[in-house]
């Protein structure tokens, strides 16, 4: 079997990184390749059986959309999710939608499309104004987080303008936050343990947040519980949503969803259907070491998960 790893051409240091670790364990393994997405994409990838996806930049609007759908196409088998539910994960509003059907806790929230406004709001609660189809805190600041008509109206119109996007109001949950990572599919889905972002060591007056800020500029003063410092309870709550998602986005061999907690109640915020995997920085990569699997493990084991997805779907 002969393994294409696919990536992006315009990537940065830490996805370089990513791509060229990938490379090295799964050549531990099985014959493997570097495939770039680019213009030759196509006749390129017939040569190989199967696919790595590490494509997450795929266009101008729908990024992490077009290598699978390609792949598709072509009939080659490939890892982490189909385009369709890709394109649930890509706009947080559309996932938040299907979230509030099958009763799976998220912060109420409502979107205001291009040109349109709230005209009044309750001023004793405290919002946060999204871009809903970004990523990496992108469009993420202190100011987002508001308690008034005039402040939220600005944030929806800088959302708007900046981002040519509706903008999504969530109610903020002040509390803890963690991630829930998860590997396999169907009867052999597994939740990594919990990773607790720890953001007590911040400077004063900065947001307890992950703000475009916070994440690019002080990762180093957040510290990363892993496992997450939770009660049973909570955990045997995240571990059961956290799998009814992956189960009703129909998301593939592996994930990564972001959520606050106050008091005993959790929030989904987010699912990312294609998370980075970079070595010790990303984020399944520390759930992974707690898990006692080691950086090489991780990648072949998302590799073999997909692969035995194919072959119980032939069956
Ligand atoms: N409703 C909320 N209540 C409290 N904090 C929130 C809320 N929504 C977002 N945040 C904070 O903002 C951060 C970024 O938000 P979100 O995960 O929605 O955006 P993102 O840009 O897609 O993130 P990522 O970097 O994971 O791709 C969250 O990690 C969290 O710290
Ligand atoms: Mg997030």
């Amino acid at each position: 079997m002969k393994i294409a790893i696919v990536h992006d051409l315009n990537i940065n240091n830490e996805e370089s990184k990513m791509v060229e670790s990938v490379n090295n364990a799964i050549s531990k393994k099985y014959n493997c390749e570097l495939v770039p997405f680019d213009d030759n994409f196509v006749s390129k990838i017939k040569n190989y059986d199967f696919v790595f996806n590490l494509s997450n930049k795929g266009g101008r609007e729908t990024k992490q959309l077009h290598v699978p759908s390609i792949l598709d196409k072509l009939g080659i088998p490939y890892t982490a999710s189909n385009a369709y539910s890709h394109a649930l994960c890509l706009d947080k509003i559309t996932t938040k939608i299907i979230m509030k059907f099958h009763n799976i806790p998220t912060p109420s929230f409502i979107y205001f499309d291009i040109g349109e406004f709230p005209d009044k709001i309750d001023e004793n609660k405290v919002y946060i104004v999204k871009p809903p189809r970004e990523g990496s805190a992108r469009g993420i600041t202190r100011k987002s987080v508001v308690n008034n008509l005039e402040d939220m109206k600005k944030q929806i119109k800088k959302i708007h303008k900046e981002f040519k996007q509706p903008a999504l109001v969530e109610e903020f949950i002040d509390g803890i936050e963690v991630s829930v990572g998860l590997i396999g599919n169907a009867d052999n889905l597994e939740v990594l343990p919990i990773l607790e972002i720890d953001f007590s060591n911040l400077p004063k007056g900065l947001e307890r947040f992950y703000s475009f800020e916070v994440k690019h500029n002080y990762g180093e003063l957040t510290n990363y519980v892993c496992p997450a410092r939770i009660s049973y309870e909570i955990k045997e709550k995240l571990e059961f949503y956290a799998k009814k998602i992956f189960k009703v986005l129909s998301l593939k061999d592996y994930a990564r969803m972001d959520v606050r907690i106050r008091g005993d109640e959790i929030y989904f915020i987010e699912v990312n259907s294609l998370p980075q995997l970079v070595p010790v920085y990303s984020d399944i990569t520390k759930m992974a070491k707690a898990a006692g699997m080691e950086y090489d493990d991780l990648i072949l084991k998302i590799l073999e998960s997909a692969i035995k997805r194919y072959k119980e779907e032939e069956k």
